[in-house]
């Protein structure tokens, strides 16, 4: 794995976006797996910039979104469709109908999951996949256990994610109890993977997805595995690799 540990936060979301936007002026055509949550809206933001200033276009890309929470409709304020128009689609040129976040108001879920990995193969593989970490080493919502499942499927949400996820919410009551994911396997198949995180408060996990035992008990550890990765962190986040 590639390592970079940045001097600010705005480094690291400028790097990001140079990376993809780099991508995109040598394969218009790229597909991205986009990642939602407090990390990338900084690297959106500036994805935005570099659109507005004439430094990149996404119109021939396509996107695919890590996860959605179930039961949700694509209008909710909190659903990670609408976030995906608000930070990013909405400010950019790519056509709505060559994004995809699942939809996890689908009535037949299982169908939806499997619709979500149709649209990669159609127009994947997946390029460039963002990422970012949970505090328990969850990528998407591919939470830690015994196990982990390869394709998108449906997860139940660890407490520890919702009450992270809960400041979004308002109450921890609002937050949904399931996901639709794509899986590790999934993830996996990517050609390039960039993982993003900042703070003190992911310097544990980390440590331990970076340097620790491949486990599914951290399921961002399974990265060590892609022959591709590259990690962005702040010096907060990854000032312990020094
Ligand atoms: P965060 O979430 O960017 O809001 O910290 C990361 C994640 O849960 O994957």
């Amino acid at each position: 794995m590639n390592v970079r540990i940045l001097n600010s936060r705005e480094d690291l979301n400028a790097t990001a976006a140079t990376v993809i936007a780099s991508l995109l002026l040598s394969k218009p055509q790229a597909m991205l797996g986009l990642a939602t949550g407090s990390t990338p809206i900084g690297i959106y933001r500036h994805l935005a910039d570099m659109y507005r200033r004439g430094q990149v276009s996404f119109a021939r890309a396509y996107s695919v979104n890590l996860d959605e929470y179930v039961g949700l409709s694509p209008e909710h304020p909190q659903s990670y469709r609408s976030f995906m128009n608000e930070h990013l689609f909405q400010h950019i040129d790519i056509p709505i109908s060559h994004t995809r976040v699942p939809d996890g108001n689908a009535l037949d879920l299982t169908a939806e999951c499997v619709a979500h990995e149709q649209a990669i193969l159609d127009h994947g593989p997946v390029d460039l996949q963002l990422l970012g970490i949970g505090h328990n080493g969850h990528i998407g919502f591919n939470e830690p256990g015994h196990s982990l499942t390869g394709a998108t499927h449906v997860v139940d949400l660890k407490e520890r994610t919702r009450s992270a996820n809960a400041r979004f919410f308002g109450d921890i009551d609002a937050v949904p109890r399931q996901a639709v994911t794509m899986g590790v396997g999934t993830i996996l198949k990517a050609k390039q993977i960039i993982l993003v995180a900042f703070g003190a408060e992911k310097a544990d996990i980390l440590k331990q997805a970076l340097t620790g035992p491949v486990t599914t008990e951290c399921p961002a550890s399974l990265l060590q595995c892609h022959p591709n990765v590259l990690i962005l962190l702040d010096q907060e986040a990854g000032g312990w690799l020094k």
